[in-house]
């Protein structure tokens, strides 16, 4: 049991300079936690409501003081002085007191930020790690995930030179996270040496750290990506491998897929998509078609499946009815785990248990807009996560969760996960 004594919030910067939520919890017993929540750029539209304050006076309409003010004012008052048996008690309180869908009243942000201090604040007062305590929640034993660290930008990410989102590094060889980052450190010197010399001094870099040069179409940015793993030295494949977001939703409108200069529809996509994997070492892709077109989904999994891993974001937002809907009618095997898509802690657990028990992979994610805090790194860890994808290996939003992996490789002695 874990007395509340009071939760409080403050309006704070993430790294795109817009405002987010910075949740504190006190428990009766003195100890005490806070934690920051991240926000998307490129979200899905079954994505929990982040709320914003609508005001454009302040941040052009993006303040968050209603949802600071909701979790010092509502929340405080409605949970200060209970006990919460767990973290699903204290979870299923927050969306009762919400009462709606989306959690649009209180806001995702507001509800996740109280959720993740209160997991913390948890983990303090039993004197334990917070991967410890995320790997008790999710009754698993930790191990570290595999990262794809983000080379390349486009799409909203990258002010849209390109359509295609993120092209990713994904090191299979790697035994470790610290071999992981040093063989993607020399990637990315290569890819920056690559595109000073083919793009000039344009050198502009996307909202995760990413290199975004004005590619002259999604094909020049994967081979880019493979003249970069073998300037560095490795060999392209199973050494040093990509995966893909293609963000496809963001691009796609009445008249299709509108991408390098052309519309096309569902079926040019998937051929478009099927071309790239059998042309580079393409180990997943991500969100290749919008959101809505199931059909579609299915069709590319059919395609592809085996091969590539075909992950959704948009498709699932984490949200327990779509994933199931998704294995039901398989048209994906893998979950893009993205906390503040659904808003409670619990929600996720059940979005990626549910994955887990249809023998998907899962890959946690952060957000486009991210801060310091690095919850993230103790969730993929303590949830057993195949896979984690943070960023850049520039920006210190994107290095504080992987500086906490490495922390925990080293001190905590945790192992890094099998390749695929
Ligand atoms: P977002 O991007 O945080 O802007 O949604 C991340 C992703 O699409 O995977
Ligand atoms: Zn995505």
């Amino acid at each position: 049991m874990s007395k509340i004594k009071s939760f409080t919030a403050v309006e704070v910067l993430d790294s795109r300079g817009r405002p987010t939520v910075h949740a504190i919890c006190q428990l009766a017993t003195g100890h005490a936690a806070s934690a920051t929540v991240p926000s998307g750029a490129s979200t899905g539209s079954a994505e929990a409501l982040e709320l914003r304050d609508g005001d454009i006076g302040r941040y052009a309409g993006l303040g968050c003081l209603k949802a600071v003010a909701n979790v010092n004012l509502e929340i405080n008052h409605a949970l200060a002085g209970k006990d919460f048996a767990d973290q699903a008690e204290l979870d299923q309180c927050l969306l009762e007191l919400d009462g709606t869908v989306n959690k649009s009243r209180l806001g995702a942000n507001a509800i996740l930020a109280v959720s993740l201090a209160f997991c913390r604040a948890q983990a303090a007062e039993q004197g334990i790690p917070l991967y410890s305590h995320f790997a008790h929640l999710a009754g698993g034993s930790p191990i570290l995930p595999r990262p794809m660290i983000n080379l390349f930008s486009g799409g909203a990410h990258g002010g849209e030179q390109i359509a295609i989102q993120d092209v990713q590094i994904v090191v299979p060889f790697a035994r470790s996270i610290r071999q992981t980052l040093e063989v993607m450190s020399d990637v990315f010197r290569a890819a920056v040496a690559l595109v000073l010399e083919r793009y000039g001094m344009r050198l502009l870099t996307a909202d995760e750290g990413g290199l975004a040069p004005e590619f002259e179409s999604s094909e020049a940015m994967l081979a880019a990506a493979v003249e970069a793993i073998n300037l560095a030295g490795y060999r392209p494949g199973n050494e040093v491998g990509l995966t893909v977001d293609v963000a496809a939703s963001q691009f796609h409108g009445e008249a299709g897929y509108h991408i390098d200069g052309e519309f096309i529809d569902r079926g040019s996509m998937i051929d478009l998509i099927d071309k790239w994997c059998a042309a580079y070492p393409i180990f997943s892709v991500e969100d290749g078609l919008q959101e809505a077109d199931w059909e579609g989904w299915q069709r590319l999994f059919q395609r592809l499946r085996g091969h590539t891993m075909i992950l959704g974001d948009d498709l699932l937002c984490t949200n327990p009815g779509r994933i199931r809907r998704a294995i039901a009618e398989e048209a994906c095997d893998s979950l893009l785990l993205k906390v503040n898509q659904v808003g409670t802690l619990t929600e996720a657990l059940e979005a990626m248990n549910l994955a887990r028990n249809a023998g998907w992979k899962v890959v946690v994610s952060a957000r486009s807009g991210e801060t310091e805090d690095d919850w993230l790194a103790d969730l993929a860890a303590g949830w057993v996560g195949d896979y984690i994808k943070v960023g850049s290996i520039t920006q210190s939003e994107r290095l504080a969760k992987y500086n906490r992996l490495l922390v925990l490789e080293a001190m905590c002695g945790l192992r890094l996960a099998k390749a695929r």
